[in-house]
């Protein structure tokens, strides 16, 4: 049977790539204020003092410098620059301690992309990453991202983890084989944000069905609260974050051997009720100008505003 939202969500993931859609929706007035919801602002600055105001309200954040897909070897080098600068200015506010204020990185936009050094030039941009997040005494975070980048993006992983063991990844519930990838990764230090997965993906690789999706969050989940690692649970389903929470007083987990991480601007009461419980709740927050692949997907994760892009679309076009 066809799941009416997932069929939405892949129908405006896919549009999206079109160059007409990208500079229509780039250009639409209605996302410069969908834009704000959702993003920090396009400098340091605002990422900075996003993070200061969740710091301060008892929230932890890691921070994503927007961009992907960089095939331009001297705007992979501008990302990795926008994160040391980026790092320099949350220690000095003292918001690295403890890991407070951390960072996540697209490896796509340091370089991963460009040909065959790729994978050699994205893994070197995030050791410097690693090294200063180390100095400022703060974790580093991979996203994941489509379903072709996931084996380089773990091989990667386990590089940088030879010298810095606390760097984590995202895995993604709705790709098949992520279970495995749980029980691989489900040992001691080892940090992994488990989410549902934003990106188009074929039927070969991934779960299509919302329910499916789900079930192997839980099987996951499942493995990462009973392994020895630290499980960071990225979601905002209010079913699976209560899942979660059993699942943690089932494998007698205290509060700090696990996190509850949610996206800025999305479910902000539910993100202070979680904090004000005494859990761990880190928001992901982004920033900079390249907004448009962040925007899609966040758009294409609610049927209500993927069917207002589409009608916006439908008019304009
Ligand atoms: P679901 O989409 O079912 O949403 C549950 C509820 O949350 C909705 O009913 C609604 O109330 C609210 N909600 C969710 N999305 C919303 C939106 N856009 N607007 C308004 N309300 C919304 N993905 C990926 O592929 N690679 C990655 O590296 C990451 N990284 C990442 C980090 C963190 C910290 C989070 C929280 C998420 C990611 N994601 C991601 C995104 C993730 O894969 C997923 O697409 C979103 O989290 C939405 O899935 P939920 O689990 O929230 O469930």
């Amino acid at each position: 049977m066809i799941d009416p939202s997932a069929a939405l969500r892949a129908g405006l993931l896919g549009v999206s790539k079109s160059d007409k859609v990208k500079s229509l929706i780039e250009n639409a007035p209605v996302s410069r204020g969908v834009v704000s919801r959702f993003v920090a602002g396009e400098h340091t600055t605002d990422a900075v003092s996003a993070a200061d105001g969740l710091i301060s309200d008892g929230r932890l954040a890691t921070i994503d410098f927007l961009g992907e897909d960089t095939l331009d070897l001297r705007q992979a080098q501008a990302t990795r620059d926008a994160y040391l600068e980026l790092l320099t200015a949350l220690s000095g506010r003292g918001l690295t301690a403890e890991g407070k204020a951390e960072v996540s990185l697209k490896l796509s936009a340091l370089g991963m992309a460009l040909g065959a050094d790729g994978e050699k030039i994205a893994l070197e941009h995030a050791q410097q990453v690693c090294e200063l997040a180390a100095t400022c005494g703060t974790t580093v975070t991979l996203d994941m991202e489509d379903y072709t980048t996931t084996d380089m993006t773990l091989s990667v992983l386990r590089d940088l983890r030879v010298d810095f063991p606390w760097v984590g990844a995202v895995l993604q519930a709705y790709l098949h084989r992520t279970e495995a990838d749980c029980k691989d990764l489900a040992t001691a230090g080892s940090r992994v944000r488990l989410c549902k997965g934003a990106y188009k993906q074929p039927e070969s690789v991934a779960y299509q069905a919302a329910q499916d999706v789900d079930l192997s969050y839980v099987r996951c989940l499942k493995v990462l609260m009973a392994g020895a690692g630290y499980p960071m649970v990225a979601s905002h389903d209010p079913r699976l974050i209560a899942i979660a929470s059993s699942l943690a007083a089932r494998n007698h987990r205290d509060e700090d051997s696990f996190e509850f991480q949610m996206l800025y601007g999305i479910r902000p009461d539910e993100q202070r009720r979680l904090a004000a419980a005494g859990h761990k709740m880190r928001i992901y927050i982004p920033y900079g100008d390249q907004w448009y692949g962040y925007l899609v997907r966040r758009m294409a994760e609610r049927p209500a505003n993927t069917m207002f892009f589409l009608r916006a679309l439908a008019t304009k076009s």
